[in-house]
């Protein structure tokens, strides 16, 4: 079994499990090489040869632990026919809301598009040694209602969602529940093992709507993948002194905390889960000795729990690869 399966299936402490996330991107320059050539994301996303060449770049380059698949939340509402754009500098688009279209979008359609992604996984897990994880992923609901009305850039979330149609949100979180099991089923019989939940707009939710936003959609998925056998990762960024409250509704395999969340508190309150995460990604752009301190940090307070290393959020594009290699390295060295 995995370092990783063995801390999220029998919360074995013997090890530390570590993966990053956006372990491919930018920061690596045999990404950049691939990205330059390849201008549209998503085509890139959807080229199944591609997406498992990127996903294993950081396996070579580093003794990671997983393998995070390569593609995007945003493929979801892409095959519920909206047209996503990925631009340069402001990040993706919905240029064409069509909520017609999303409701209306058969399975048969929805797997057909995401078809790239689960041979991606197939060819990825034949290459993928036996001691390592495959990760799948999806973007919880409420994240993915963000992108899809394109509120990212609004403040006051809450309220520009509810001045929508309420019958309306109703039902694209009904298809979303139910297309994104899909999504999951489908990732686990290419060969995924684990499978990560996003929220990474959880934190922009009002505290009366959490139960209606976030921790139920994230508990439907949440018990979808037990039913299946598939421990789960829920990353609901942002949340602050709610993560306790959201880790006790919603009940995941393990809880990924971001920089925000205080380490010792997690420790202390956070009752069988394992814990994931939580340094801050902004570390590894300074000093190698100060993010080094602080990978220690964490080691120690984690170290009677199952803990999987991990970041705050994603690794940031100035990155420099090297320090990412000394982190792996000391945490490849706990054996207790
Ligand atoms: O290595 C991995 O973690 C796996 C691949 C992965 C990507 N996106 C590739 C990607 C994963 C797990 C995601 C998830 C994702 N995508 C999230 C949830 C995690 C988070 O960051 O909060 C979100 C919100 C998205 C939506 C998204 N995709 C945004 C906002 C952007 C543009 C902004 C940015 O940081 O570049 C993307 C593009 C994207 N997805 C890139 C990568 C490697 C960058 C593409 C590029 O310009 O080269």
């Amino acid at each position: 079994m995995s370092k990783l399966l063995k801390c999220l299936i029998n919360k074995d402490i013997s090890c530390v499990p570590i993966w990053f996330m956006r372990q491919a991107g930018r920061y690596l320059p045999e990404f950049k090489k691939i990205r330059s050539k390849n201008q549209n994301f998503l085509k890139l996303c959807f080229n199944s040869d591609l997406a498992s060449e990127l996903t294993m770049q950081p396996m070579k380059r580093f003794n990671l632990d997983a393998a995070i698949i390569f593609s995007d939340i945003l493929v979801i509402p892409y095959a519920l026919r909206q047209q996503i754009e990925f631009r340069e500098k402001n990040g993706p688009w919905n240029k064409n809301l069509n909520i017609n279209k999303f409701l209306e979008t058969k399975e048969k359609d929805f797997l057909l598009t995401l078809k790239p992604v689960y041979e991606a996984i197939k060819k990825t897990k034949q290459t993928l040694k036996k001691d390592k994880s495959l990760i799948a992923f999806v973007g919880a609901p409420w994240t993915l209602l963000i992108y899809i009305y394109n509120l990212k850039e609004n403040h006051n979330l809450s309220e520009k969602i509810n001045l929508k149609n309420k019958s309306e949100i109703k039902h694209i979180l009904k298809k979303l529940d139910e297309f994104l099991k899909l999504h999951i089923i489908h990732q686990k019989e290419a060969g995924a093992e684990i499978i990560q939940i996003f929220d990474s707009w959880a934190g922009l939710i009002k505290e009366g709507e959490l139960d209606e936003y976030c921790f139920n959609p994230n508990r439907s998925l949440v018990k979808f993948c037990n039913e299946n056998e598939i421990p789960s990762i829920c990353f609901p960024k942002g949340l602050k002194n709610k993560y306790q409250e959201f880790i006790e509704k919603v009940k995941p395999t393990a809880i990924s905390i971001d920089q925000e969340v205080d380490p010792l508190w997690a420790k202390n309150n956070f009752k069988e889960v394992c814990i994931q995460g939580g340094m801050n990604p902004k570390l590894l752009l300074g000093n190698e000795r100060v993010a080094l301190e602080e990978t220690e940090r964490y080691l120690d307070i984690f170290k009677n729990n199952p803990y999987i290393f991990n970041l705050g959020h994603g690794i940031l594009p100035e990155t420099n690869p090297e320090i990412v290699k000394k982190i792996v390295d000391r945490v490849n060295l706990v054996k207790r």
